[in-house]
């Protein structure tokens, strides 16, 4: 070795692999404005459409009279249900097992739902044309109580459901009532709160919110008449999904239909559905044998496409005196709005909210889930969350803390008290889900340490004391959360989308020089995907992250995947990179063997390349064999260095945190102030600490937003009065606190990698955190649960209510 030979470190770190903060590659293009988005997308002879949407939220439509629309300059056609039943397609199938309305069919059941789909040569003609469309409407009784949607007397509003006492997830009770979904013992449980020293109950709600990404739900479609095939721009979370459900729909052969998501300006699951949109643009191009391109504006994406949330959750825990959990039973009401349109894996109606007995060891618990049609946008998407989980994490900490409050017991305290220990995993849960690892003491504890959380007790002990002597109208709260999460769907055994298996995909094919491709079936949408399975194919193959190129969203290109959402990216794909650079790492070492002259197992792999064992100078770089692929592998052995992996899961991923939120309160105008905020987070192996933290930091941000403010709320005829971002809080860089985040690590026993979900994470974990920093500066004025979003006047009108306020 002479002082140019680089040292172990050096080409360790030329890599840029697993654990490397590389910069995100695609930051390049879009700092620079050069991203390539659907709506820079321009065909010749583009056509545009856009919706004429309903004002009423429940209504008859009498009648369409198209005719002065059809007389505006540059409008072309006007599409009704009418038309699109000549294609048999005025309804489509949901993800969940109902049917959807692409556009009105005798009937509005939401506000803003598509009623007709106007077809011109630019956007502003649609608009135009939109205008002129004469809808008559008869207005019926809206809906909007999802608990008054059981009533005898509720108005119907699935009228083409009526006298069909059994849908997609069994028994309906009513005829606007969805699904019953139970999971657990109920006899155990309930035996289990006969005999409770302590119980708790309580009514929690996570109000509906909506993902709002910042670029809109929209497609560019062009049908090509000559050789009858389909190609459709979109901002698709799931491209293969969409050209599956496209082929199954409008009954197209599947290799005729082109697929392609490029660069997308976030998702967070509402671009992961089938909407309206993209049916009428589809049949549109058909008809006129032009392009056509459909996008949302920012009212249309906030009302009528999916929400998220909207769990109405009846908590109960039973405990002994010493604080340790007994039983935990919960009843979810679960808002579907007009069709269930939830993206969930399709055996799961009410996604994996069977989490929901978290971080703790439940030695029992049962939870019973009915959802119902309202007169509401459909949806129900995993916006920044597994299925469901945010909700289910959000109620079993709130939960928590209402236990404690109960018992006069610190909520760390009866945390600790109560954690799964690190020797019980893999833990099998009282409602069917096997953890496969963690250490939560560890966690809570390095959390407390390091945020000093005794002292800010007693911080606060001395604040409420001055409060009372009257020095001060501040409350302070600290909001503890200790989250679990369920993330990777998942394993064939148990998730499956149309019955097609969760599994993911990755092909890698590398070139002669030592560079090469990755194809992916997942998408980002800004998570940074070229950045990090580029590192995961550095270590497992000793080529620089550099020299790899990963690309992913073109159907025609990808191996078939089902997509991005959920964090389900790494705990599958990641794994299916690990899986497909191991079969090219496995040809390589016989090809190496082959040139060093020796037998494959007398060689091991060393960073960038393979070393025959005990004679260190005998080495071949990974580079050197890429071209040795290509001109002398072993006779017998096809040239080439190129493998597949399809990745099935063994079970998901269970990945956790501990948070916590110090937030100041003035009683007298309601603002808050968040003074800290530590988020802990355990993903196991860390592919890209720079990545995680910015996914960290944005996910907090969002659940600042929710837990804070955010919220689509509908008044009570069903008009929707945050249906723009000068009501929906969208938290700008004023607004954001500032975030602290650490980690410990705890890898996935099954993943080839021991990497776990992360994109979610901060969301799940981060809304009960600020909740219950709220609930946790009330509770010393005598409030047990006051309900999100705590926005500034919320917090006042609460005050004023456990009068503190005169
Ligand atoms: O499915 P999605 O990409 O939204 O979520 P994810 O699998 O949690 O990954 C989000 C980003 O964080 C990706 O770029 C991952 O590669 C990165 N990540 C990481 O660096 N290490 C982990 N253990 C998990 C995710």
């Amino acid at each position: 070795m002479n002082d140019l030979t680089p040292t172990r470190e050096q080409r360790t770190a030329a890599l840029e692999g697993m654990g490397c903060k590389r910069k995100r590659v695609e930051d390049i293009r879009f700092t620079q404005g050069r991203g390539n988005y659907v709506d820079d997308v321009k065909l010749p002879g583009m056509l545009h459409g856009d919706f004429v949407r309903s004002p009423h939220p429940h209504a008859r439509v009498k009648r369409i009279d198209d005719s002065a629309a059809l007389k505006v300059p540059g409008v072309l056609a006007v599409i009704t249900a009418e038309t699109l039943k000549t294609v048999n397609l005025a309804w489509m199938p949901t993800l969940a097992g109902d049917v959807q309305m692409v556009l009105a069919d005798g009937k509005v059941l939401f506000q803003n739902q598509e009623v007709a789909f106007v077809v011109a040569t630019d956007r502003y003609a649609a608009d135009d044309g939109i205008n002129a469309v004469i809808v008559e409407y008869e207005p019926l009784p809206p809906l909007v109580d999802p608990f008054k949607a059981m009533d005898k007397d509720a108005p119907v509003l699935r009228e083409d459901l009526v006298g069909k006492m059994s849908g997609a997830h069994g028994p309906r009770k009513h005829d606007n009532h969805i699904f019953e979904w139970t999971v657990g013992d109920k006899e155990l449980t309930d035996a289990a709160f006969n005999k409770a020293e302590v119980k708790i109950k309580e009514m929690i709600s996570y109000h509906r919110t909506h993902p709002s990404p910042l670029e809109t739900c929209q497609c560019v479609c062009s049908f090509d008449k000559i050789k009858g095939e389909l190609t459709i721009y979109g901002t698709f979370q799931a491209p293969h999904v969409i050209r599956t459900v496209v082929a199954l729909i409008a009954k197209l052969p599947e290799h005729k239909i082109h697929v392609i998501a490029p660069d997308i300006g976030g998702g967070f699951g509402n671009k992961v559905g089938a909407y309206p949109g993209y049916i009428c643009a589809a049949v549109a191009s058909i008809v006129t044998g032009k392009p056509v391109k459909w996008v949302e504006d920012r009212i249309e994406n906030l009302t009528a496409t999916s929400f998220a949330r909207d769990y109405h959750m009846t908590t109960e825990i039973a405990a002994t005196k010493e604080g340790k959990v007994t039983g935990l039973r919960v009843h979810v009401l679960a808002d579907h709005g007009a069709f269930d349109a939830c993206a969930d894996p399709s055996k799961w109606p009410a996604g994996f909210f069977n989490i929901v007995t978290g971080s703790y060891d439940f030695p029992t618990a049962h939870l019973a889930v009915d959802g119902v049609y309202t007169n509401k946008a459909p949806g129900g998407v995993a916006y920044r969350c597994s299925f469901r989980v945010t909700e289910a994490a959000y109620c079993i900490e709130r939960a928590m803390d209402i236990l404690a409050q109960k018992l006069n017991m610190d909520p760390a305290e009866l945390r600790l008290k109560n954690f799964i220990k690190a020797e019980q995993f893999p833990y099998h849960s009282a409602l069917g889900w096997e953890y496969d690892s963690g250490d939560y003491h560890t966690a809570m504890r390095k959390m407390m340490e390091t945020t000093g959380y005794a002292a800010l007790r007693k911080e606060q002990a001395e604040k409420r004391a001055a409060f009372v002597r009257g020095e001060t109208r501040e409350i302070m709260g600290l909001g503890i959360s200790f989250f679990t999460e369920i993330v990777g769907a998942g394993p064939s055994k148990n998730c499956d989308i149309l019955g097609i298996a969760m599994f993911d995909s990755c092909e890698i094919r590398m070139h002669p020089t030592g560079a090469g491709i990755a194809r992916m079936g997942t998408k980002s949408q800004g998570q940074g995907h070229e950045t990090t399975w580029a590192q995961i194919i550095a270590t497992e193959i000793g080529i620089p992250a550099d020299n790899i190129m990963v690309e992913e969203g073109n159907t025609d290109t990808a191996p078939y995947g089902l997509g991005t959402y959920g964090s389900r990216s790494t705990p599958v794909a990641g794994a299916a990179i690990a899986m497909a650079a191991r079969k090219i790492k496995a040809k390589a070492q016989m090809i190496a063997a082959y040139k060093l002259e020796v037998h494959e197992d007398d060689l091991e792999f060393d960073i960038d390349g393979f070393r025959v064992k005990g004679l260190p100078e005998r080495f071949m770089s990974m580079k050197d064999i890429c071209w040795a692929a290509y001109n002398s592998v072993p006779p017998g052995m096809e040239p080439g260095l190129e493998a597949v992996s399809y990745y099935d899961p063994p079970n998901m991923t269970y990945p956790f945190g501990a948070y916590l939120c110090v937030m100041d309160i003035d009683v007298d105008t309601g603002v808050y102030k968040v003074r800290r905020f530590y988020a802990l987070d355990d993903c196991g192996t860390r592919i890209n600490p720079m990545i995680i933290e910015g996914q960290v930091h944005g996910g907090l941000t969002e659940a600042f937003a929710i837990a804070m403010g955010q919220e689509i709320r509908y008044d009570e005829v069903g008009n929707v009065v945050t249906g723009s971002f000068m009501d929906f809080f969208m938290p700008t860089a004023v607004e954001t606190p500032h975030w602290e985040t650490d980690f410990t690590v705890t890898p996935s026993p099954h993943h080839p990698i021991g990497a776990k979900g992360v994109g979610e994470s901060p969301n799940v974990g981060g809304v009960p955190a600020f909740s219950n920093a709220v609930n946790d500066a009330f509770s010393f004025l005598g409030a047990t649960h006051i309900q999100m979003p705590h926005d500034f006047w919320r917090n006042w009108k609460a005050a004023k209510d456990l009068g503190a306020v005169a």
